[in-house]
């Protein structure tokens, strides 16, 4: 019996298996509204077999993109975009979709990657950004311009009514971005928190503000919507944010109803050392759910059926996070299951394409 192919909780949501499409942003929006593209990409992956497709980082406001081309769930003109893609994703297949909510604060501002993924200034299409000190990204020009305690509950209630248009739009779950030196990281790691007030210094200053988004969000949605984190293990820095810090803040964000821990790494400072390599994060989502029991994802090249089998079969994660993997294959999931002697669900226009000697793959 394939325990990648059993269903789990994640939180109220059940889903098919453990496989878990992480967010990948597609840089392909216009003034935050989602378009063809959004529908052609979440429409075919939404085919996969997978048990939850999480959509790319979502920005809660305008200045939260990192590029010009996110998609955005700040006005009912976002709100309206994203729902008819979902309608028309909903209309062929049952996976349920999760939204990640996200503000790139000082790592706002970019192109798009295959136009060089630099930062923009105001000048040349972008904008001033914004973080919790005035510390920028090592390799971006425009130092951030500190956020204010209004700024600061600004950003809260932007959390929370992007909150409210997600479920409104049809998604399933929300992750809330803490990962990839991104805003909420911002204000967690000691590296790019340089405040004096109550929003930095000692860790649980460090960790207001994203349990304060996490508050926000949680009183915003009916009561059992599964709303969780992703978040870098470790920024792989001396003296940065790391496992022990991550293990404390989920287990305050588990006491504030977080149902779950999305467990990636690094993306905070260009001196980074990682070391790459098949399942180079599963230590942290294991120690993640050790220390705290709850409910894990890991991610970050996991790329084979027995690799992913492992994973969830030794109880080192709950869930595994497939991204370039997923994106180069998209139907992974068929194939792992034909591999494991599992069943997958498939559309039924497809049901034809079974091979003979996988008779019972198609559930
Ligand atoms: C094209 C692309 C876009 C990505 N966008 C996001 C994103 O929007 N939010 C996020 O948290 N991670 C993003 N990531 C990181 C992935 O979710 C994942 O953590 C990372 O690629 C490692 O997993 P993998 O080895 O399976 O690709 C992106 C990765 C890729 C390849």
């Amino acid at each position: 019996m394939s325990k990648l192919f059993s269903p789990h909780q994640l939180g109220s949501l059940t889903l098919a298996n453990r496989i878990i499409i992480a967010p990948m942003c597609q840089y392909s929006a216009t003034d935050g509204l989602a378009s063809d593209w959004h529908t052609i990409h979440l429409g075919h992956l939404a085919l996969s077999g997978a048990g939850l497709l999480i959509i790319e980082a979502t920005a809660v406001e305008p200045d939260g993109r990192i590029s010009p081309y996110d998609l955005g769930l700040w006005s009912d003109e976002t709100e309206a975009a994203l729902a008819r893609v979902l309608a028309s994703t909903h209309r062929w297949s049952d996976m349920p979709i999760g939204v990640q909510l996200a503000h790139a604060g000082r790592k706002a501002s970019v192109d798009q990657p295959w136009k060089g993924g630099g930062q923009l200034g105001p000048d040349a299409g972008g904008w001033q950004v914004h973080a919790p000190s005035p510390v920028g990204f090592e390799s971006y020009p425009n130092p951030p311009r500190p956020l204010t305690k209004d700024d600061i509950a600004r950003l809260v209630a932007a959390f929370a009514a992007s909150a409210k248009r997600a479920v409104r739009a049809g998604f399933a779950a929300i992750e809330l971005h803490g990962a990839h030196g991104y805003l909420m990281h911002q204000f967690l790691s000691p590296v790019s928190n340089r405040r004096e007030d109550e929003y930095g210094g000692s860790l649980e200053n460090r960790m207001r503000f994203p349990l304060a988004v996490l508050d926000a969000v949680r009183a915003s949605v009916p009561s059992g919507y599964p709303v969780g984190f992703r978040i870098s293990g470790t920024d792989w820095v001396e003296g940065g944010w790391d496992i022990e810090q991550s293990v404390a803040f989920a287990h305050a964000a588990m006491a504030r109803g977080a149902d779950f821990m999305h467990v990636s790494g690094g993306g905070l400072s260009a001196k980074q050392q990682i070391p790459l390599g098949p399942n180079y994060q599963v230590p942290l989502a294991r120690a993640v759910k050790e220390e705290t029991g709850i409910t894990t994802i890991a991610v970050g090249l996991i790329t084979e059926p027995e690799q992913a089998e492992a994973i969830v079969g030794t109880g080192e994660a709950d869930f595994v996070g497939l991204a370039r993997a997923i994106l180069y294959n998209p139907r992974w999931p068929w194939h792992a299951a034909a591999h494991l002697g599992a069943s997958v669900k498939a559309p039924n226009q497809y049901l034809r394409s079974q091979p003979r000697q996988y008779s019972k793959l198609f559930a």
